[in-house]
C-alpha cells in the first residue's frame, strides 16, 4: 500500500501549472453519449476518476481514448447498453451524470443508485425528479434508477433542493432537456463554472442552451447533436488548494492559467486572512510572508465559498493568530479531516455544522489517514508546513482528483516522496 511522505518546513516558490476541471471532464466526457460524431477534448486532466469514466463510457458503447497529443477523443460506436452497474458506479458518484444523456438519447437509462459517502449524505431525488419533470418514467430495480421515455417534453422545473441548487442534477436535467420536445427552464440551477463548461461544449455541439451561470437556465430542445472540439477549463479547486500551499508555507507561487474569475469568494477570503493575491501574466499570483488573521466562512453554492475548500482553509486557519469558525453548509458532516487534523496538533471544535479554529503556533507531524479527496489535501497541506514528518495513507484518495500532485510541490520546494508500505 502506498503512503505520502511529507517534511515540513519548506517555504514553497516557483510556478505551479494547474490542470483541467476535474468536475467539468467528467459531465463533459458523459455527455459525449448524446452526440453523434467525434467528440475532442482539450485539457482533460489525467486523474483516477477520468480513466474510471473511460472506463464506464466503454461499457456503454463509447470509445474514449487520448490520440498522442493528450486529447481525449470520444465516440458514440454502440448504443444497445444503457446500464451503468453497481461495481463502477459506487467507485465514483459523478458517473450518475450518464442518466440524462442516456435517457433522452437511448430513452432508457439504468444506472445503479450511488451508495454511502465519506462526507456525507448525498441523494440523487433532485436528479431523478428532473428528469421525471421531463416525461421520464422512474423505478427502483436491485438498487438500479430504471429510467424510460419514448420522447422527453420540455417543462418549467424547479431543482432547488434543501441545500440549494444542485450541481450533477442541474448537469443531467440540462443534458437531457437538449434533445428534449420544446423549451425547458430549470430554476435554482447550479451556476459554477463546470455548469458553464458543460453548457459552453453543448452549445458547440448544436445545443440551444442560455442563462448557463446564471440560476435560470433556458434550453431549446434540438432533434440531434454533432461532436465539436472543446477545451476543459482549469481546475478553481486544484488551484485554491495550491493558494493554501502558498499561503501555510509563507511561500510565493504563480499559479498557471489559474482565473481569478472563477474563485471571487476564495480570493476574497484569503485576503481577508492576510493573503496577497494578484493577477499574474500567466494566471494569478499569491504570497504571504506573515502570520495570518482568523476568519469566519461558511460554504455555500457558487459564488460562495466552494465546500470542496473548507478542508484546506481549515488546515491554514488551524495556524491563523486567533480564534476562526468554519461552518458547513452544503455537506454538514463533511469533517473527517477534523480528528486527523487535531493529530498534528491542530485545535479543532466540532459544534453541529461548524468547525470552532483555535489558532496554533505550530503543527506537529504524526501518521494519518486520508478520508476522501480533500481531506487528503488538507492533510498535505498541514504537512508541509509541520515540524517533522507526516505519513499519509490512502493515497488513492488524493490521486482521483489531483494530477501529480507531489511532483508539482517538489517542483516549487517540497519535500514530499511517495513511498511503498512494506
Ligand atoms: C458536485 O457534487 C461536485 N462533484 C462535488 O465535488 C462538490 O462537493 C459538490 O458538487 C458541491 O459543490 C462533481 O461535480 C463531480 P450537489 P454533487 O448535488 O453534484 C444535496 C469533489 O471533491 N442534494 O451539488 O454530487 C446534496 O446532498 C466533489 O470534487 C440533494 O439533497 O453535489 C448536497 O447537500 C466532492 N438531493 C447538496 O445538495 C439531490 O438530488 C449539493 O450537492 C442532489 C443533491
Amino acid at each position: 500500500m502506498e503512503y505520502l511522505e511529507i517534511t515540513g518546513g519548506n517555504r514553497l516558490r516557483g510556478s505551479v501549472p494547474i490542470g483541467g476541471a476535474k468536475n467539468a471532464a467528467l459531465p463533459i466526457m458523459a455527455a459525449s453519449i448524446l452526440v453523434e460524431g467525434e467528440t475532442v477534448l482539450h485539457n482533460v486532466p489525467d486523474l483516477a476518476d477520468v480513466r474510471l469514466m473511460q472506463t464506464i463510457l466503454g461499457r456503454l458503447g463509447v470509445t474514449a481514448q487520448r490520440d498522442d497529443t493528450g486529447a481525449m477523443r470520444l465516440r458514440v460506436e454502440d448504443e444497445m447498453n444503457v446500464h451503468a452497474e453497481y461495481e463502477l458506479v459506487s467507485k465514483m458518484r459523478a458517473s450518475v451524470c450518464v442518466m440524462g444523456p442516456l435517457l433522452a438519447k437511448r430513452k432508457r437509462a439504468q444506472v445503479s443508485m450511488p451508495g454511502g459517502c465519506a462526507i456525507g449524505d448525498r441523494p440523487i431525488g433532485l436528479h431523478i425528479d428532473g428528469l421525471k419533470a421531463l416525461g421520464a418514467e422512474f423505478e427502483l430495480v436491485n438498487g438500479d434508477v430504471l429510467l424510460r421515455a419514448k420522447k422527453l417534453t420540455a417543462r418549467e422545473i424547479f431543482l432547488g433542493g434543501p441545500f440549494g441548487s444542485s450541481v450533477t442534477a442541474t448537469a443531467n436535467v440540462l443534458m437531457a432537456a437538449t434533445l428534449a420536445d420544446g423549451r425547458t427552464i430549470i430554476e435554482s440551477a447550479a451556476c459554477e463554472p463546470e455548469i458553464v463548461d458543460l453548457a459552453e461544449y453543448l452549445n458547440k455541439c448544436g445545443a440551444q442552451i442560455r442563462g448557463h451561470g446564471t440560476p435560470e437556465i433556458v434550453v431549446d430542445g434540438v432533434d440531434a447533436l454533432k461532436g465539436a472540439e472543446h477545451r476543459v477549463i482549469p481546475d478553481r479547486i486544484e488551484a485554491g488548494t495550491f493558494m493554501i500551499a502558498a499561503a501555510i508555507t509563507n511561500g510565493d507561487l504563480e499559479l498557471e492559467h489559474a482565473r481569478v474569475e472563477h474563485m471571487r469568494a476564495v480570493v476574497d477570503q484569503l485576503r481577508r486572512v492576510g493573503v496577497l493575491i494578484e493577477r499574474a501574466e500567466k494566471g494569478i499570483s499569491v504570497s504571504s510572508s506573515r502570520r495570518l488573521e482568523p476568519v469566519a466562512i461558511t460554504t455555500q453554492p457558487y459564488p460562495g465559498f466552494p465546500t470542496d475548500l473548507q478542508a484546506q482553509v481549515m488546515a491554514l486557519l488551524s495556524l491563523a493568530d486567533g480564534n476562526s469558525m468554519i461552518t458547513e453548509k452544503i455537506f454538514p458532516d463533511r469533517f473527517l479531516h477534523v480528528a486527523e487534523l487535531n493529530r498534528m496538533g491542530a485545535r479543532l471544535r466540532k459544534e453541529g455544522p461548524t468547525v470552532i479554529v483555535e489558532g496554533v503556533k505550530r503543527l506537529i507531524g504524526a501518521p494519518v489517514m486520508a478520508s476522501d479527496l480533500r481531506a487528503s489535501a488538507a492533510l498535505i497541506l498541514a504537512g508541509l508546513i509541520a515540524k517533522g514528518k507526516t505519513r499519509m495513507q490512502r493515497v488513492y484518495h488524493i490521486d482521483r482528483g489531483y494530477e501529480r500532485i507531489e511532483e508539482k510541490l517538489v517542483a516549487v520546494g517540497a519535500d514530499i516522496v511517495r513511498r511503498q508500505a512494506d
